[in-house]
């Protein structure tokens, strides 16, 4: 069985990034259509400040039962910096808490470009390439913490990842760039089977050109922007929204939209179909694993425990600093 037509009505979405850009597009979509959306975004534009302050609903106090609605969409902010795991991991929980549910699709929507029109070549990064932690490891981590979530649930969950027609083709001048998104496009591609495994539906959408605020003044001049072959922010939430909702498109689609050729789903060879003793051996663990995880059973708190500790410790630091930051 696979997740199959999926009507967007009346589901618990989380879009990262939705406070602006072409996410936000689609948290509008979204909102139109009846669904309760959760912006998981550092800030949000006046515009989408605007459009949560017209479409939220006052929170029930803490203790009370959750605040739920079905008679119309519905949309709340929360701040999260998606390079901080602690902060994707709380979006569930802002779910439980606002909606009473855990979410049923996530669209991994936050992203950067370089920071400078050649900043590979320029140095710009001193410590760690920010842009692989927003643009590659986020949609990778928010979907692990998507299936953990929804399998003990038995929910039928979408992931939808924004790429970009920069994850199927080289580009000199962006290279990190290019490979942040060639990384989520693999990612993807690997995670076909979800579909049919575990009902969960993890697919890709690779944009062309955007006119969105990704591209400033300098990266538009030095780029050569041009506004001829450009695609509106619109385009692109329609083409996020057709791909989770149509049952034509499962697990692993991959779907570019360009103003050359429109919305095209990209093939791929089956490698795995070519090499069936491998997926044969190498299935049945990983079955095995999400089987115990729908029972209930948490690896986190098993032998990885410690390592997790450390971490969530490090992230906790982290938000600690960037509370003092945001205090001062
Ligand atoms: N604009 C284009 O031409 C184009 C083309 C292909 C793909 N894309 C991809 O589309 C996605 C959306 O980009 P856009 O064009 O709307 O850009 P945008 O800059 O308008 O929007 C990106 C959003 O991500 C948020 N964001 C950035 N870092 C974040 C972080 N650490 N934590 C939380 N939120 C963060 C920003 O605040 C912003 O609201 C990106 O993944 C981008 O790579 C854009």
């Amino acid at each position: 069985m696979t997740v199959g037509d999926y009507p967007l009505r009346e589901k618990i979405v989380v879009v990262t990034g939705g406070g602006g850009g072409l996410s936000f597009e689609f948290v509008k979509l979204a909102v139109e259509q009846n669904n309760k959306v959760i912006i998981a975004d550092l800030r949000l534009t006046p515009a989408a400040e605007e459009f949560v302050k017209m479409n939220s609903k006052p929170h029930a106090e803490s203790g009370s039962k959750p605040h739920v609605e079905s008679e119309s969409g519905h949309v709340i902010f929360t701040q999260c910096d998606v390079a901080v795991w602690a902060d994707l991991n709380h979006l569930v929980t802002v779910s439980m808490d606002r909606f009473g549910d855990v979410p049923d699709v996530y669209v991994a929507g936050a992203g950067l470009f370089e920071k400078g029109p050649y900043s590979f070549f320029t140095d710009e990064e001193s410590d760690r390439y920010t842009l692989m932690d927003v643009n590659a490891s986020h949609p990778i981590k928010l979907t692990r913490i998507g299936m953990k979530a929804s399998l003990p649930r038995n929910k039928k969950t979408v992931v939808a990842i924004v790429a970009s027609m920069a994850g199927l083709y080289p580009l000199y001048p962006s290279p990190v760039y290019n490979a942040s998104k060639h990384a989520v496009v693999g990612f993807v591609k690997c995670m076909k089977p979800a579909d049919v495994e575990e009902n969960v539906k993890i697919v890709a959408v690779c944009p062309g050109l955007v006119d969105t605020p990704l591209w400033t003044d300098d990266i538009k001049a030095a780029w050569k922007f041009d506004e001829s072959i450009k695609l509106s922010a619109k385009d692109i939430a329609d083409t996020i929204l057709q791909v989770i909702e149509d049952g034509q498109y499962p697990g692993g689609t991959v779907m570019t939209h360009t103003h050359y050729a429109g919305r095209r789903v990209e093939e791929f060879v089956d490698i795995e179909a070519l090499v069936a003793p491998l997926k044969e051996s190498s299935y049945g663990p990983v079955r095995e694993i999400l089987r115990k995880e729908r029972e209930g059973h948490n690896y986190e708190e098993e032998e990885g425990h410690n390592h997790n500790e450390n971490h969530d410790h490090g992230q906790k630091e982290k938000q600690e600093q960037k509370q003092d930051h945001e205090e001062k």
